[in-house]
């Protein structure tokens, strides 16, 4: 039995289709729950002795799949992606171009596939419940169980450590912690050995920021007097019975001891909530963490979520070979290389909040919006308007969209919401599929985070049309 009950006919079946390939092609989204989900099945795949390639898409439309169909391979595996494009996939299945095999938790479109392992099928929730790679580690463990001639002796649950950084990278876990179906991911990883749960600061950065840069640049909680105050952060430790040097450099805080570590927290807590912070905010300074044992510890990738910031700076900078390189174990070039990447992608996503603020947010009725034209990539539109819920003169409990220009014809639209609004009815993946339709473009993904592609000059009737269906989701 895996991980999921729920799971267990519809990944069997999966990977009986699999073992039946000649070659199969492995087509995965570019961010880091794409990565991870692709580097689990492949690994997995690789393990049973299955041949394939692997292949990464920005998104799936119908000329994507096209391509992907001329490539003649038999069989095509789509990981974390898949399901929203079924009735075209569908198409070229009944056209005989190739078996469709599809691990994904996004929305399915309306059409029926025989191989279909989604959590949205059997009643767990795909933004909160499950994510891609978590769906892909399901798979991988029902491909080991099916390895009938034994050609190779693993249960795959190793590779729960990148389904993990996978969730994380999804933002899926509620209040810090994973849970649902991700919970059993995380179980299953600890009895491997390869993953550990563990209470402590819930900041950014633990791994590999010098401490006062890690109080400094926390979002998470701000702080008055340390939040974005370099000055004030360090006279803030400096005040601590904690050395902070060692060797002239910086101490961070996996340098630190479980008993400086406490003293650092407590203090911050105390600061916090000194400093005006209501307590169930100032709560959140601490969390859970997932931390990869086996990992080089002072790395991003000991950490699940700087591994999956890592990945992200890869994957939608059109490098998801650096990406899928570091996540197959390559410590050297690959690493050295997404390292770099991560301090572009580090700069991008603080000067797009810079934009956000500089622009302003318009308000409609239900929803609130900004188009970042080209001053923000599309490919990361979506994580900046996320931050941006959290900033001065955004409204934390609206929906957002955020436009950014993909080229000469098309605007990519991007969507955020907070789980407290999916509690009244929110549902962005129907707001940006209907909308998106009903101006002549496409889009879908999940109720708290979705996205669309429009013709460029749309953007205008694509407000409303969604502020309209908001409208009617939260008070129709
Ligand atoms: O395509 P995919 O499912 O991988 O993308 C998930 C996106 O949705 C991520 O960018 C993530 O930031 C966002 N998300 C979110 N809040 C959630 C779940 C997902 O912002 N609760
Ligand atoms: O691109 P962005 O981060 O805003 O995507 C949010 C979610 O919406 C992701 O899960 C993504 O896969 C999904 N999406 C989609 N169709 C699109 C664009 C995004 O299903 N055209
Ligand atoms: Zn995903």
């Amino acid at each position: 039995m895996g991980p999921v009950p729920e799971l267990d006919s519809r990944a069997d079946a999966c990977a009986r289709r699999l073992h039946e390939a000649d070659a199969a092609l492995l087509a995965s989204h570019i961010d880091a729950d794409g990565l991870t989900s692709a580097a689990v099945a492949s690994t997995a795949l690789e393990r049973a002795g299955i041949a394939h390639e692997v292949c990464f898409k920005k998104q799936l439309d119908d000329a994507e799949i096209a391509d992907l169909a001329a490539r003649e391979f038999d069989t095509v595996l789509f990981t974390d992606f898949g399901s929203g494009q079924l009735d075209a996939i569908a198409a070229h299945e009944a056209a005989g171009d190739f078996e469709p095999v599809i691990a994904d938790h996004h929305q399915p479109a309306d059409a029926e596939t025989e191989y279909h392992l989604n959590p949205l099928l059997s009643g767990i929730d795909g933004a909160s419940e499950l994510s891609g790679a978590g769906a892909a580690y399901v798979l991988a463990r029902a491909l080991a169980a099916d390895d009938d001639d034994g050609e190779y002796d693993t249960d795959n649950r190793d590779l729960a450590a990148l389904a993990v950084v996978g969730a994380v990278g999804d933002m899926q876990a509620v209040d810090g912690e994973l849970v649902g179906a991700n919970r059993a991911i995380v179980e299953e990883g600890a009895a491997a050995g390869v993953l550990e749960e563990g209470t402590d600061l819930a900041l950014y950065g633990k791994q590999t920021r010098p401490l006062p840069k890690l109080l400094e640049y926390a979002s998470e909680v701000r702080i008055p007097g340390i939040t974005n105050d370099q000055q004030g952060a360090i006279s803030f430790l400096q005040d601590l019975p904690v050395e902070l040097q060692a060797d002239g450099d910086w101490r961070r805080w996996v340098d630190l001891s479980d008993e400086e570590k406490r003293t650092v927290a407590s203090a911050l807590l105390q600061r916090a909530i000194t400093r005006g912070v209501p307590a169930n905010k100032a709560e959140r300074l601490v969390g859970t963490t997932y931390t990869l044992t086996r990992e080089q510890p002072g790395t991003e990738l000991r950490d699940a979520s700087e591994f999956s910031t890592l990945l992200n700076a890869t994957a939608r900078y059109e490098r998801a070979d650096v990406g899928l390189a570091v996540c197959l174990g390559d410590r050297g070039d690959a690493f050295d290389r997404a390292r770099r990447l991560l301090s572009n992608h580090r700069r991008n996503l603080s000067e797009g909040l810079e934009t956000v603020k500089q622009l302003g947010v318009e308000r409609e009725e239900y929803v609130q919006w900004f188009d970042a034209g080209e001053e923000i990539r599309e490919t990361i539109v979506g994580i900046v308007a996320g931050m941006a819920l959290g900033v001065d003169g955004v409204d934390p409990d609206r929906p957002i969209l955020a436009f950014a220009r993909k080229n000469d014809e098309e605007t990519k639209v991007s969507s955020r919401g907070t789980g407290r609004l999916v509690g009244r009815g929110l549902d962005l993946s129907a707001v940006m599929g209907e909308a998106s339709r009903a101006v002549g473009g496409d889009g879908g993904g999940h109720d708290v985070a979705a996205g669309a592609t429009i013709p460029a000059g749309e953007e205008e009737s694509f407000v409303e049309r969604a502020d309209a269906i908001i409208a009617e989701q939260l008070d129709g």
